[in-house]
């Protein structure tokens, strides 16, 4: 079983003193963040002629991988009284189409680099049970491509297609494009004709391999025999579809030993041949990650922040050693608070189908730390074109399911409101808040500030972070340019309990509150922010 060895590695890195932790670099780590204020009083100034970058609304894309129930009994369960005639789970379904959730990588992951795409295509009877040897399960190949492409459709979301350069070769990966991409009249477009499916579907975006840094990937391999792989996949897939775009396999997080080597080695061998870098990250509220500190949790979206800015600094280091016109962005293509169900039983299937595995119950404070790392993402809008939350239903995710219905986990409210209000251009907030004390991380400010005007009508809206566990602080906000309408909406997510969590029997425990809608006079509004608390506010024009 591979996936249990990536825990096991890095503990054993770390006790060998080979992995660099993350926060090992963050007392070197300057924060983007303005000099600490000491006061009370938190402000902010917002001028509308000075943003990041457009908003790539792909910033809040999300994963479905083979794995646990996030495929079969999680979208896919045609046993269910809650699915249509596809075995689809209509109220699964209906959830992600009002999130609106923009692109969805797929099938995994971990599972991918074992994955032999021509198993899950064709007649259904024909598809044979397969042992996923990445988490100990056995597929029954009953949803595949095709499916996969139909439910996205449904929901309206785009494809990432995840390639298998585990056990794949990039031969295979060059026929899966033409299955897909290709109309007729080529041996892999037409093998898809007799599936039934005319139309191609014209995927756009493909990652090249999952994490193959690490030692518990199936296939894993050393940098430049990756980096050499991936430019053939991508040439191979690219004389198929000149059009694609094309992610390459970047570390899989800071705690590995070979944490930007890597990524140097790999561009080193395939910048030319893609356009951007993947880069992976959980964080745990674990003794050995934040000493078990919410205050410090709160603020690891700020070393992702880090990580972030590392990474750009290699692609950008093997820009300047190959005189490149071109600039890469990154696809932060895995991403959430993952490390209860992280051991054990929670990650070895036993060889049955769809069994529970990865399935985090989320608190109040990991929804407030992905409402920081949402915050994050936008910050880092002008290179970061592509993120997922990971994963989607029922594996670590935001969504549940059971034979009933479905339920909203709490990291559900700060993503669905990155996506329903964070529309335009990211605006380049200054910020300047009190601050406190972190270990290895320095003075971390109280607020974490993002924020979005969409140029097309005018609404402008903001998203704060209050770490403040003890103490609500007002936030003065200083309109600098023009002064904003009327509050549209305002709601905040906060509680008394930090380790609140819901459940099917008590859904509401951790649930949005409607906010105060300050009022603006004089160029300012004055913002109440509830300590341990993410607000979302939106104004009109
Ligand atoms: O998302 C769960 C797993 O985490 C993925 O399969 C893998 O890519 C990562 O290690």
């Amino acid at each position: 079983m591979f996936s249990d060895k990536r825990r096991q590695f890095l503990r054993q890195a770390a006790t060998a003193g080979i992995a660099c932790s993350a926060n090992s670099f963050l007392s070197r780590f300057a924060f983007a963040q303005p000099p600490p204020n000491s006061g009370d009083v938190a402000r902010i100034y917002v001028d509308s002629r000075r943003t990041i970058a457009p908003l790539d609304r792909n910033l809040f894309g999300s994963f479905l991988e083979h794995l646990g129930r996030a495929i079969y009994e999680g979208i896919y369960d045609p046993g269910s009284k809650l699915s249509d005639g596809a075995g689809f789970r209509k109220d699964v379904m209906e959830e992600v189409r009002q999130l609106g959730v923009p692109i969805i990588r797929y099938p995994g992951g971990n599972f991918v680099s074992g994955y032999n795409w021509i198993d899950g295509v064709g007649p259904k009877k024909d598809r044979t049970r397969v042992l996923d040897k990445a988490w100990n399960t056995i597929d029954t190949n009953q949803f595949g491509t095709n499916e996969f492409m139909a439910w996205s459709k449904i929901v309206g979301s785009r494809p990432l297609m995840g390639l298998n350069l585990g056990t794949g070769s990039a031969e295979r990966a060059a026929a899966l494009v033409e299955y897909c991409n290709i109309e007729k009249g080529t041996k892999w477009s037409e093998l898809r004709r007799t599936h039934g499916i005319e139309q191609p579907h014209k995927v756009g975006h493909w990652c090249l391999g999952n994490e193959m840094d690490g030692p518990w990937q199936i296939g894993h391999m050393t940098a430049t025999e990756y980096g050499m792989k991936a430019q053939d996949a991508a040439r191979q897939m690219r004389a198929v579809d000149p059009s694609l775009t094309l992610i390459a396999c970047g570390s899989s997080g800071p705690g590995m030993p070979t944490y930007l080597e890597w990524d140097r080695e790999v561009l080193e061998q395939c910048y030319e041949y893609v356009d951007a870098l993947s880069l992976h990250r959980y964080i745990g509220n674990t003794q050995e990650e934040t000493g078990k500190d919410s205050t410090k949790f709160l603020a690891m979206n700020l070393s992702m922040e880090k990580q972030i800015a590392e990474t750009l600094a290699v692609c950008d280091l093997v820009r300047g050693h190959k005189r490149s016109a071109k600039k890469l962005w990154l696809s932060f293509d895995e991403w959430n608070v993952w490390y209860r169900a992280r051991n054990g039983d929670a990650m070895d299937g036993h060889e049955k189908e769809a069994p529970h595995l990865l399935e985090e119950v989320y608190n109040l404070e990991d929804a407030l730390l992905v409402g920081g790392i949402v915050n994050t993402l936008m910050r880092n809008a002008d290179r970061i074109k592509i993120a997922c939350l990971a994963q989607l239903v029922n594996v670590i995710a935001p969504l549940v399911t059971n034979a009933n219905g479905v339920l909203r986990q709490t990291i559900f409210y700060p993503y669905s409101w990155a996506l329903q209000w964070a529309r335009g251009n990211v605006l380049n907030v200054l910020v300047e808040s009190p601050t406190y004390e972190v270990s290895e991380m320095g003075q971390v400010p109280y607020l974490d500030v993002a924020g979005t005007l969409n140029p097309e009508d005018g609404k402008l809206s903001l998203f704060v972070l209050n770490r403040d566990l003890n103490k609500a602080h007002t936030i003065e906000i200083n309109w600098q340019d023009r002064t904003p309408g009327k509050v549209l909406s305002s709601s905040v997510l906060t509680g008394s309990d930090l380790k609140a969590f819901n459940s099917f029997e008590a859904p509401q425990r951790v649930a949005p509150q409607s906010a105060d809608k300050p009022s603006t006079s004089g160029g300012r509004t004055n913002l109440e922010l509830p300590a341990r608390s993410y607000t979302a506010i939106q104004w009109s024009a």
